[in-house]
């Protein structure tokens, strides 16, 4: 299939479009490059053996999006563009509501125009909040807590509406738990800007001497070690996720809502732990009080991904942290450098 793939050029993004490449679809990308490089794509399709269509255009201007579509017969859309700081969504909420949510409003209106009603969206494990029970089913209520989590539960409920009202639509709603790890050749990976917020990439950045130590939020929770808890998954399993679902739906039309999860949670840790193991050097640490508004623990339930599309995860949190080590240690300045 021809698939247009938003945010391509991005993390979860480059490796779904590697994935697509190698599993025969040809991919055209659509992605700003706010958080991310071109550089990513170039190494994509050397890694697939085959091209890409990459252009330039924001999701907030209509008129050039319109053109990709008028472009090339597009047959779904993997929808990953959006930003994803909770903290930054927290002080610039109308910013983030404008881009995530009119971005994809001006994206599914392009898509009606063009007889395009394949769907894939890029939703968030965050739209849980804080479930009181354990593991995560698809079913419980939606309860987010910043405004980054609302822009996603507000793209589903748009996407719900949607449905209701043209049940010719084929929509896969995936909600991702932790994703880490990198594709294992070590060419491309995740390259956020500035310090890292999330886990394993602020570990990886202490592996490599660029952060003296990591910050362990919170050593009193309720877990067996004292630290948070998630169900950390290997971005390539995640992109396979993708690949799943849309062959699920190239054969029927439906809302569909999935957890891509492993299933099992890890400690922080245990994490740090494992990353040491990976890269044998001793990452220092230093226990803080808990971040505002962290869970301690989150973990999927996964098996309607694995009931509906076949899919389950299969790497393992030593193949998560060997691949993010691979990544990092020979792109210690990421993409920027322009080396790897
Ligand atoms: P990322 O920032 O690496 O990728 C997002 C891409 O979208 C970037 O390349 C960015 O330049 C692009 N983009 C943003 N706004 C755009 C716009 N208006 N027009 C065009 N391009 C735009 O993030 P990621 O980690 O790859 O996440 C991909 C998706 O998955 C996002 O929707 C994110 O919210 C979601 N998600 C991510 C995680 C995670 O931990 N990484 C977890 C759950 C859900
Ligand atoms: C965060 C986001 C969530 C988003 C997810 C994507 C917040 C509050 N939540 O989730 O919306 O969907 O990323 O992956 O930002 N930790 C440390 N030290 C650090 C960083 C993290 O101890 O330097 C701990 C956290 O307290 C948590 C665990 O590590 O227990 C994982 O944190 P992180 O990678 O930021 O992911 P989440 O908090 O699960």
């Amino acid at each position: 299939m021809k698939i247009l793939v938003t945010g391509g050029a991005g993390y979860i993004g480059s490796h779904t479009t590697l994935e697509l490449l190698r599993a025969g679809h040809d991919v055209v990308v659509v992605d700003n490059l706010i958080n991310s490089h071109e550089e990513a794509l170039r190494r994509v399709e050397r890694l697939a053996g085959r091209p890409l269509a990459f252009q330039k255009v924001d999701l907030l201007n209509k008129e050039a999006l319109a053109e990709v579509f008028a472009a090339a017969p597009i047959e779904a859309v993997i929808h990953f563009a959006a930003l994803k700081s909770v903290g930054e969504s927290v002080v610039q909420p109308l910013r983030y509501y404008q881009n995530n949510v009119t971005g994809t409003l001006n994206l599914l209106e392009i898509m009606e125009r063009h007889n395009v009603r394949r769907f894939v969206f890029s939703s968030s494990a965050t739209v849980y909040g804080d479930p009181k029970t354990m593991p995560i089913t698809e079913d419980i209520p939606l309860s987010p807590v910043n405004p980054y989590g609302q822009t996603k539960v507000a793209v589903e409920n748009i996407l719900g509406d949607l449905y209701r009202s043209d049940d010719r639509w084929g929509i896969a709603i995936l909600r991702y738990f932790n994703p880490i790890g990198a594709d294992p050749s070590g060419q491309i990976g995740e390259d956020p800007n500035g310090i890292p917020n999330n886990l394993v990439p602020y570990i990886a950045q202490v592996a490599v001497g660029r952060l003296p130590h990591l910050p362990v939020y919170g050593h009193d929770y309720p877990t067996p070690d004292g630290t948070g808890v998630r169900d950390y998954i290997h971005v390539v399993d995640l992109a396979l996720g993708h690949i799943r679902a849309l062959d699920k739906l190239r054969g029927e039309t439906g809302l569909f809502v999935y957890n891509l999860g492993t299933g099992r949670g890890y400690s922080v840790l245990e994490v740090a732990a494992a990353f040491e193991r990976a890269c044998g050097r001793p990452i220092p640490l230093r226990v803080l009080p808990p971040r505002p508004g962290d869970a301690a623990v989150s973990y999927a339930d996964p098996t309607r991904a694995e009931r509906e599309l076949g899919w389950r995860a299969e790497r393992a949190l030593d193949d998560m942290v060997n691949d993010s080590w691979r990544w990092q240690s020979r792109n210690p300045d990421g993409y920027a450098a322009g080396g790897g």
